[in-house]
């Protein structure tokens, strides 16, 4: 399909722990079409941050085929999937995951650090990035000098700064309170709007029924 931006195929991702096998994902087949905003939930341990790793890029299945943007990411190399990763995707994570020494602006610089973009572009592009975000007023404030709200909106900057595709977000309220969550999700709506493919992990029904489509695993399975 012309349109397909995340396409699995089949893909399974298994474990070896021991003897035993852990089918973190069993079989999934899904097919997300650009432009749209999608929610991934199911119970603890049933695949949720797999699948968004595999997407990302972050990891590779033991069986299936991921399409990406169109392209089939299984006969990639180390450096063309590195590539799909700085690219393609933004990630967010739960934890926010920014460098605790650095400042805000130098936090949602440091993609572009790989991207082959000059000094000069590098700090526009992440100032834009910010005030996109809605933090012009705190760039320069490190990590520990932001509320949770506040990291997470750099932490977003960092995620667009590279205008990727898609946004791949793993339980990206987890950490907030259920008002600055819904900040937080009405940013993800915004960003939906103007045409960019989000795909979001939580365990928070409401937040959930506010994307277009839930996908819903269990056991590593699409349950529906
Ligand atoms: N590196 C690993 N080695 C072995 N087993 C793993 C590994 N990563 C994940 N698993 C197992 O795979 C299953 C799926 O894990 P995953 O992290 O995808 O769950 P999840 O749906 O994101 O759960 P949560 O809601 O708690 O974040 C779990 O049973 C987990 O124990
Ligand atoms: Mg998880």
């Amino acid at each position: 399909m012309a349109d397909s931006v995340i396409r699995l195929e089949d893909v399974s991702r298994y474990y070896l722990m021991g003897e035993f096998v852990v089918k973190a994902l069993d079989g999934v087949s899904v097919d997300i079409t650009r432009g749209e905003f999608t929610a991934i939930m199911g119970p603890s341990g049933s695949g949720k941050s797999t699948m968004m790793n595999l997407i990302g890029c972050l990891d590779t299945p033991t069986s299936g085929y991921i399409d990406i943007d169109g392209e089939n990411t299984a006969g990639l190399n180390e450096a063309e999937l590195a590539y799909i990763r700085n690219r393609k995707v933004g990630f967010i994570f739960q934890q926010f995951n920014l460098l605790g020494k650095l400042s805000a602006l130098d936090n949602v610089i440091t993609p572009l650090l790989y991207a082959g973009v000059s000094v000069r572009e590098r700090k526009s592009r992440a100032i834009h990035a910010l005030e996109r975000v809605g933090l012009a007023d705190r760039m320069d404030h490190r990590p520990n000098e932001l509320s949770g709200g506040q990291k997470q909106r750099v932490a977003i900057a960092r995620a667009l700064v590279n205008n990727p595709t898609i946004l791949l977000a793993d339980e990206p309220t987890g950490a907030l309170d259920s008002r600055t969550g819904g900040q937080i999700m009405e940013l993800f709506e915004e960003l939906n709007s103007e045409g960019r493919t989000v795909v979001l992990v939580t365990h928070d029904r409401d937040l959930g029924m506010r994307c277009h489509r839930q996908i819903h695993l269990r056991d590593g399975k699409v349950e529906a």
